[in-house]
């Protein structure tokens, strides 16, 4: 039995939906801890491609129990469409279930959620738009919506009657906005209720019990640490958290139920919406990289930005979620390439360092100091075993894992499930965290 934490290690998009349906194999449960529709994961089987948001991957397995847990932010409408994708599709939904204390995005989160952008100007984060930051600042705030309260008509009615009077004020009076009509509102969301109905329950109950019974649970992280509300690079972040640690207030489960943490990393970078990217490319390669890699969001559409992998973040990934292994995703793009870059420490005011900065305007002065690599110049997209791969891949590989501090335990070289070598088992394999792979201790220098 094993409970993993599986995590994006970069700016989100790294390849988890792929490597957490791997390991939902594995796995009784799957859970997703915080997030929203603002997240988006794309799996390929066979000839068909599932774009999922809120539902967690492991729905496509027929025993798999898929929790959507109480750390995250619900739109029940984007929900329900999901819902009827998977069931258009015959998966059945009936291993799904919905915590009853998850907070519920309403139209006016999504109005506010784009108002308040085109608000700050050249101060914008670069939203998805979802309503995703707001819904969790009314819950901060104590005026949100719950799952729970979507279920009880009588108090639906009470709440939303007086927090969209409330809501309109803002809407008209800070953004110039018609007001919403709270009879609309309460009666699509009272639709959304009942045939959501059947699934909310008190989750925090089903995986104690999971626990108890000595399931193998997966938790599915969405986004990426630097988009930690805490951890990331803030102000330019998500309004959750990401990070391992969140899994156990997103879920209700203390710590002491987490056996290991699955980190996953692209072998270069990207970034959407705004803020600071030191290894980011402009030129050509930055294009080549995102047309060969199709880098564009599952979400909103939107053309990702592109750069070298940058190991200042990945051993702050590792340390700030206590990292046992990694997953390397999209080692394939990089066949094409004479020569790649991997950036092993910053310089910030002439000073180097191999640290991230926590303070957002210094991050944003960082240069990044390269080592260059040389290329491997084939594909590698039908490789199955390590010593398939050339050995400047195989050399590629090392050097991340030894820089990062890290062992890799799976390399992706494409979108399908068979386009992946496993290098060791990630789930039962040696609890590896502050080890080196060859074994010794990982002293953490000082900044
Ligand atoms: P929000 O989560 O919609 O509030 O957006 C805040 C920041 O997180 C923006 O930079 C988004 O582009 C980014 N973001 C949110 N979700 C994802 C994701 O799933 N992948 C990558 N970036 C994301």
């Amino acid at each position: 039995m094993a409970n993993v934490i599986v995590i994006g290690a970069q700016w989100g998009d790294e390849g988890k939906g792929k490597i957490t349906d791997l390991l939902s194999r594995s796995a009784d449960v799957v859970m997703r801890y915080q997030g929203g529709v603002n997240a988006g994961h794309t799996i390929v089987v066979k000839d068909q491609t599932f774009k999922l948001h809120l539902i967690p991957s492991g729905i496509l397995y027929p025993d798999t129990k898929c929790i959507i847990g109480s750390g995250t932010v619900i739109d029940p409408q984007v929900l329900i469409a999901e819902l009827d994708q998977i069931e258009s599709l015959n998966i059945s939904s009936k291993n799904l279930l919905i915590s009853e204390a998850a907070h519920v995005t309403m139209p006016y989160h999504r109005l506010i959620d784009k108002a308040s952008e085109e608000r700050r100007g050249s101060h914008k984060i670069g939203t998805t738009g979802r309503g995703i930051g707001p819904t969790y600042a009314d819950k901060s705030e104590r005026t949100g919506i719950r799952m729970l309260d979507l279920m009880d008509p009588q108090g639906l009615h009470e709440q939303l009657e007086w927090t969209i009077n409330y809501k309109n004020v803002i809407l008209e009076k800070l953004y110039n906005l018609s007001p919403i009509d709270a009879s609309v509102v309460i009666e699509e969301y009272l639709g959304y209720a009942e045939r959501l109905r059947p699934y909310v329950v008190d989750t925090s109950i089903c995986i104690y019990e999971a626990i108890r019974e000595r399931r193998n649970i997966l938790f599915e992280g969405a986004q990426g640490t630097l988009l930690d509300l805490d951890h990331g690079t803030y102000p330019f972040v998500t309004s959750s958290n990401p990070v391992a640690g969140g899994a156990c207030v997103g879920t209700g489960l203390g710590p002491t139920a987490i056996d290991r943490v699955i980190g996953v990393a692209k072998a270069y970078t990207t970034r959407v919406g705004e803020g600071p990217f030191p290894t980011e490319l402009s030129g050509d390669i930055g294009e080549q990289l995102c047309s060969i890699g199709a880098e564009f969001g599952t979400t909103t559409g939107r053309k990702r930005r592109c750069g070298w992998f940058d190991a200042v973040i990945g051993r702050y990934a590792v340390r700030i979620n206590g990292m046992d292994c990694l997953a390397i995703t999209k080692l394939d793009v990089l066949d094409g390439l004479e020569e790649i870059k991997v950036c092993v420490a910053y310089e910030i005011d002439g000073v180097s360092t191999e640290h991230f900065p926590t303070n957002a305007r210094k991050f944003a002065r960082c240069r990044p100091i390269y080592k260059t690599l040389p290329g491997w110049g084939r594909s590698t997209s039908d490789c199955r075993s390590l010593e398939d791969l050339p050995p400047q891949a195989l050399n590629y590989l090392k050097f991340l894992a030894e820089l990062i501090e890290v062992p890799i335990a799976i390399v992706s070289l494409g979108a399908s499930r068979d386009q992946t070598i496993i290098v060791e088992d990630p789930i039962h394999g040696p609890k590896r965290a502050l080890l080196k792979p060859d074994g010794t201790p990982i002293s953490l220098k000082s900044a």
